[in-house]
């Protein structure tokens, strides 16, 4: 009987969320810095001799069925790996807001891979989980190794960027009681910019190769503060209050080097050049972020994704 295995699986928010233009699959075409941050839930997995898969959570509000992605990585990890008497008890340690467009649920299902890979043994290499995690969710793939990573195609093309050197830190706030469907920011997307979107293949690999040469990317190792973008943020923030209230308490912090909305919202996020400095400015607004009804959290840049912790 193997032992245990538990690993972290660290949220995400995006640097740079450029959706370019739709692609054949109905999907859209993006180019994104996607940046790891220490704010991280945590998966338990151990042998379950009937070969049965289950997932408990100590978040009630949280699906555990057939939907969830840990179960849905766990089933598809076991399809591929051809041993169907394979099982595993899981437990999730729920820390990252729900629906907030930080991937936690595609962390969670990118933890799965990686933790039922070294539970049963299977010695798949993080590229082969990577192409798995693909066909679950368009953030999964980053979140196997996580870092800093430009994201293109739908999310799945992975290029890793040298991580950041000094972690720089960040506040982030989210309104508890909303969320964001991610197809409907899309849609609605599509809905008021589609006229300005690019198309074809030659007119995305220009855009892709002018952000894989652009001079921000050198700033943001060296801790000068990147030109966050997020083009779903134009589209989110005019219809959500809650984002509204989050960027106009966040703008003001002291100390703050940008400010942006993560994914498809609606948490939202500033960057500061440590940890320390981050944690600071959410202390001093902790009363202001109360009374919007904003949750906080102060974290760091951390240059990794899914981890083994025992
Ligand atoms: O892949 P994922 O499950 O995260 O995508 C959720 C939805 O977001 C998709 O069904 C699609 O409507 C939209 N989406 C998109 N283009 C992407 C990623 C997601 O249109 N690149």
């Amino acid at each position: 009987m193997t032992a245990p295995v538990c690993v972290s699986a660290p949220a995400k928010i995006n640097l740079h969320l450029e959706v370019l233009g739709l692609r054949g699959d109905g999907f859209h075409e993006l180019a994104m810095v996607m940046q790891s941050i220490d704010l991280a839930d945590q998966l338990d997995c151990e042998n379950a001799a009937d070969a049965s898969l289950t997932l408990s959570c100590d978040q009630p509000e949280l699906s555990c069925g057939e939907d969830n992605l840990i179960l849905r990585a766990a089933r598809l990890l076991r399809e591929r790996s051809g041993f169907n008497e394979l099982g595993a008890r899981m437990h999730l340690h729920k820390r990252i807001p729900i629906g907030a467009g930080l991937a936690g649920g595609s962390s969670d299902g990118a933890a799965a891979l990686v933790a039922l890979n070294t539970l049963w043994g299977l010695g798949l290499s993080a590229a082969q989980l990577e192409t798995l995690a693909a066909e679950l969710g368009s953030d999964m793939p980053f979140c196997i190794a996580g870092g800093t990573q430009l994201c293109f195609g739908r999310g799945e093309r992975l290029e890793v960027l040298p991580a950041v050197s000094a972690p720089m830190g960040v506040v982030l706030v989210k309104d508890p009681s909303i969320s964001v469907s991610t197809p409907w920011a899309y849609g609605e997307c599509k809905r008021q910019r589609r006229d300005h979107y690019l198309e074809g293949e030659p007119a995305f690999e220009r855009r892709r190769e002018s952000l894989r040469s652009s001079s921000w990317l050198q700033p943001l190792r060296a801790q000068v503060p990147p030109p966050l973008r997020n083009d779903l943020q134009e589209v989110v923030e005019p219809q959500n209050t809650s984002v509204q209230h989050a960027l106009k308490l966040l703008e003001p912090l002291s100390g703050q080097i940008g400010v942006a909305m993560s994914g498809s919202g609606p948490s939202c996020f500033a960057l500061f050049q440590n940890r320390n400095a981050a944690e600071r400015a959410r202390q001093d607004s902790d009363q202001l972020f109360q009374d919007a009804g904003l949750q906080s959290w102060s974290c760091s840049l951390i240059p990794h994704g899914v981890r083994l912790v025992t």
